[in-house]
């Protein structure tokens, strides 16, 4: 955002992205860095990277199953349908 508004305060920021179909829309983060949803619950596991990130407090290997399998539970690929006639 920073580089939008100058403003000192928005270094850091980005729109945070919807997780809807997260499993499918690789690959991940503003620039696309991350391939798999794994690696990123690794790195948000581990907790803040830097000051701009403090909000992320980390949490426990056991808890990445589970939420890899939430964010999967969230994500269908999208539907076939038949294109219509148009008159
Ligand atoms: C366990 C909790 C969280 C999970 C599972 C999670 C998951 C994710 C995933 C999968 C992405 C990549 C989305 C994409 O590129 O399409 C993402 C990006 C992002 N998340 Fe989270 N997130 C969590 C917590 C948070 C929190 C607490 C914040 C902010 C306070 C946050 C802010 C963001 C932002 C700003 C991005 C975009 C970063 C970028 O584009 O470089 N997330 N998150």
């Amino acid at each position: 955002m920073y580089k939008v508004t100058h403003k000192e305060e928005d270094k850091g920021k980005f729109k945070t992205p919807s997780l809807r179909n997260v499993a499918f829309t690789g690959p991940y983060m503003h620039d696309g860095t991350f391939k798999s949803i794994e690696t990123i619950i690794g790195l948000y596991g581990k907790g803040p990277a830097s000051p701009e990130t403090h909000l992320l407090h980390g949490f426990p290997n056991d808890i990445h199953k589970p939420l890899i399998a939430f964010l999967k539970s969230i994500s269908a690929p999208p539907l076939q349908f038949e294109k219509p006639e148009i008159p």
